[in-house]
């Protein structure tokens, strides 16, 4: 085989074979294909798009790069959980210990966080002391112990995804779909998982921001989970407003202890309340969705997800006394607040506007060797359809105290508002639900 006939054939719109695929990502991890081979073979997927068997062929290939993890020493089904991205999105930190508080078993690995502020990883290390770094042996011992870890992937899992993904972001083809339903399932299969729910965002501040390529994204994913023996459920999600109020690193952290205590937001609380009651259906914990979220609920009513979170800080390290106490959380040197400059009623969001003023106040990286401040962010008063007052509070600012910065992150923040004279009606959280042969659309 060439890889110089393989590129003509993907260019000319053929489908390749499963060898054919295999010899590209292993020649490619290996280093006899070069990057301008590679990079022309994605510009040629980027236009031509893969088929489905295709694209199974590849993400197979691709978490088959590197090392696999096996979970068959903890019993019973595996379910995992997925967010293609969005700002304020601290959904793992409450759903993981609700599930595992409900008897589901989760074996976390997260990868480093694309978006705006801090990943899951970042957010955990903002608790003093915890420890995302885990050998293997501990990571499945704790899921063993108390029916939950969360760790840092590793980077032997999909060597192809880093070579390719590092590729794709200097050559213009980040957003092809084939290539993003590989790159995030090739590392979900490689984690070991038996199951896996993913929360597929579309809106302003989400990776796919029209609802249709959030629906093929979806599809697709589904597609290549099924194919791989991996029980795949997909939920279409709103990011058109950030999700829930806080936008930041400790600041979530606190956001999502109030979510397990009863008082979260309410889209944050619905929306773990869906993809739980999905988690534990795919589990075979309950037997209907109805089921599973009633299950959910009954988990944040009577705290036992709280207590399943204290369970997770304390045996990953962490000070478990931020639980009752989230004043123990790395706290910022100044708090200013942003006010209105009109009166009327919310009427957009640009919630990407949103994740690039918390990263300006220094809550995300703008390169991968930046450090972040875990104490920053941004807390919002206001949300779709509330109404306000001109010189009313728009949203807190928590910051370093950097004057430049925070003007700078005002200007933005205040022009990312869309304030209407007329009422406006809040935004629908759940769009469609994916399975294996079935699209239900809400
Ligand atoms: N997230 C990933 O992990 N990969 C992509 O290509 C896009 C989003």
């Amino acid at each position: 085989m060439r890889i110089y006939d393989l590129i003509l054939k993907k260019r000319d719109g053929e489908e390749l074979s499963k060898a054919e695929i295999s010899f590209i990502i292993n020649g490619f991890v290996k280093g006899g294909i070069a990057d301008y081979q590679m990079s022309a073979f994605l510009m040629a997927v980027y236009f031509r798009g893969m088929t489905s068997r295709e694209s199974v062929n590849f993400t197979i290939a691709m978490a088959d790069s590197g090392e696999k993890i096996d979970l068959s020493s903890i019993s019973g089904f595996k379910v995992d959980k997925h967010s293609t991205g969005g700002v304020g999105d601290k959904t793992t930190l409450v759903l993981a210990p609700l599930v595992a508080a409900c008897g589901g078993k989760i074996a976390k690995m997260s990868g480093c966080g694309l978006g705006h502020t801090g990943g899951t990883i970042d957010k955990l290390e903002s608790i003093p002391g915890f420890k995302t770094s885990l050998t293997k042996e501990k990571f499945i011992k704790n899921v063993n112990k108390i029916g939950l870890a969360i760790m840092g992937q590793t980077a032997q899992i999909v060597p192809a995804d880093k070579l390719i993904y590092a590729l794709r972001d200097v050559t213009a083809t980040v957003d092809s779909i084939p290539l993003i339903a590989a790159s995030i399932m090739s590392k979900k299969l490689a984690s070991g998982s038996n199951g896996i729910v993913l929360d597929v965002k579309t809106g302003s501040g989400a990776f796919m921001q029209k609802y249709e390529d959030a629906l093929e994204l979806a599809k697709l994913m589904v597609n290549i989970g099924e194919n791989a023996d991996q029980k795949t459920v997909a939920l279409i999600t709103n990011m058109d407003e950030p999700l829930g109020y806080a936008i930041g690193n400790s600041i979530e952290v606190k956001e999502a202890i109030d979510t397990l205590n009863g008082t979260g937001p309410k889209d944050l609380t619905n929306l773990c309340i869906e993809l739980g009651g999905n988690m534990l259906l795919i589990s075979g914990l309950v037997k209907n969705i109805k089921e599973g979220k009633g299950k959910i609920k009954k988990a944040i009513y009577n705290k036992s997800g709280l207590e399943k979170f204290k369970e997770l800080v304390k045996i990953q390290d962490g000070n478990p006394a931020v639980v009752q106490n989230p004043s123990l959380l790395p706290q910022c040197k100044k708090i200013i607040e942003i006010k209105s400059e009109k009166s009327g009623y919310i009427e957009k969001i640009n919630s990407c506007e949103v994740g690039i003023v918390s990263q300006i106040l220094g809550a995300g990286r703008k390169t991968k060797n930046d450090t972040i401040d875990l104490s920053v962010g941004i807390y919002l008063k206001k949300k779709i359809s509330d109404k306000i007052k001109k010189g009313e509070t728009l949203a807190i600012f928590h910051t370093d105290g950097n004057k430049n910065k925070t003007n700078e992150a005002k200007d933005r923040f205040l022009n990312a508002y869309k304030i209407s004279n007329k009422k406006v009606t809040p935004s629908k959280l759940l769009f469609a639900k994916i399975t294996k042969n079935k699209v239900e659309i809400y």
